[in-house]
């Protein structure tokens, strides 16, 4: 094996203690850092998400607020409570943690959240001003992976980068972010054609696809960043990332491990979004 692995543990951990530190100096000042957690419906792997970002939370030193709402709530019922939570100055973040039920419209419910408060940075607007390069929340997943790229000190400038999955919530961001740090950025798609030859271009490999192991060893360029984003369970209870980690690792220059890799980083910056919330509301 060659490549160097980017723990998103260790980095994690690091970060959190920054902020930490920063929420115990907002609280002194009477600004205790508060997001609100919106869980509708019975979802199993949705409670699992929002309890450890609620625990992360509050180990972090900020309130944090769960509201859980039955399956059948209603739209406006929902959107009700995001106008309460818009209106309370001790909440600075407000998160309603998606897929939301059929029923529901998440584009509306998204968009009744107020722009400054969606640390998802899922809002119509927040999407704008990332486009337009300026940014008032970054997308948590995407905003980690920037923050592993750093620690790696590659310099993005002209780099080639190449993002495999254009969601909304991390491809799409995650092009925006290279691009404005100056990479030449590729976005492939589930359309694209020859994945291959634009994995051999990539200095940096972004994969966010959800496909066990699809990216191997012979797709990666010698000495690349690959960054997995994915997070699969295999039938035998395993977990194991998009990226084919064992051929990966004895080709790319740095790596990141499922678990432990880019997983910690995105509640992470949920905390750290939160945080820029309450100074930006000060
Ligand atoms: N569901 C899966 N990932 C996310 C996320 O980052 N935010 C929210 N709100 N819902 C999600």
């Amino acid at each position: 094996m060659s490549a160097q692995i980017i723990s998103g543990t260790e980095l994690a951990a690091s970060i959190r203690e920054t902020i930490a530190t920063r929420a115990a100096e907002l609280t002194a000042q009477g600004h205790q850092p508060g997001l609100a957690v919106v869980l509708v419906g019975e979802d199993p792997a949705s409670q699992v998400y929002v309890r450890n970002k609620v625990s992360a939370c509050e180990k972090a030193g900020f309130k944090s607020v769960m509201h859980r709402m039955p399956e059948n709530t209603s739209q406006d019922a929902l959107v009700g409570l995001v106008e309460q939570l818009n209106a309370d100055p001790t909440i600075h973040g407000i998160l309603v943690q998606l897929p939301l039920p059929r029923h529901l419209d998440s584009h509306l419910v998204i968009e009744s959240i107020s722009a400054e408060k969606d640390v998802d940075g899922f809002h119509i607007s927040n999407a704008g001003l990332l486009m337009t390069g300026k940014p008032l929340f970054r997308p948590c997943t995407p905003y980690g992976v920037m923050k592993m790229l750093e620690l790696t000190g590659i310099d993005l400038r002209g780099a080639e980068a190449v993002v495999i999955g254009a969601s909304n919530i991390v491809g799409k961001p995650q092009a925006m972010l290279l691009l404005q740090q100056g990479a030449t950025v590729t976005l492939c798609n589930s359309k694209t054609k020859d994945l291959k030859s634009h994995c051999l271009r990539a200095d940096v490999l972004v994969v966010a696809v959800g496909r066990p192991n699809m990216i191997t060893g012979d797709m990666i360029k010698p000495g690349a960043v690959v960054i997995d984003v994915g997070i699969n369970r295999l039938p035998d209870g395993k977990l194991c990332g998009d990226v084919d980690f064992e051929s990966a690792s004895e080709v790319a220059g740095w790596i990141t491990p499922v678990p432990g890799g880019v997983g910690p980083m995105t509640i992470t910056m949920l905390l750290q979004n939160t945080i820029e919330a309450v100074e930006r509301s000060i």
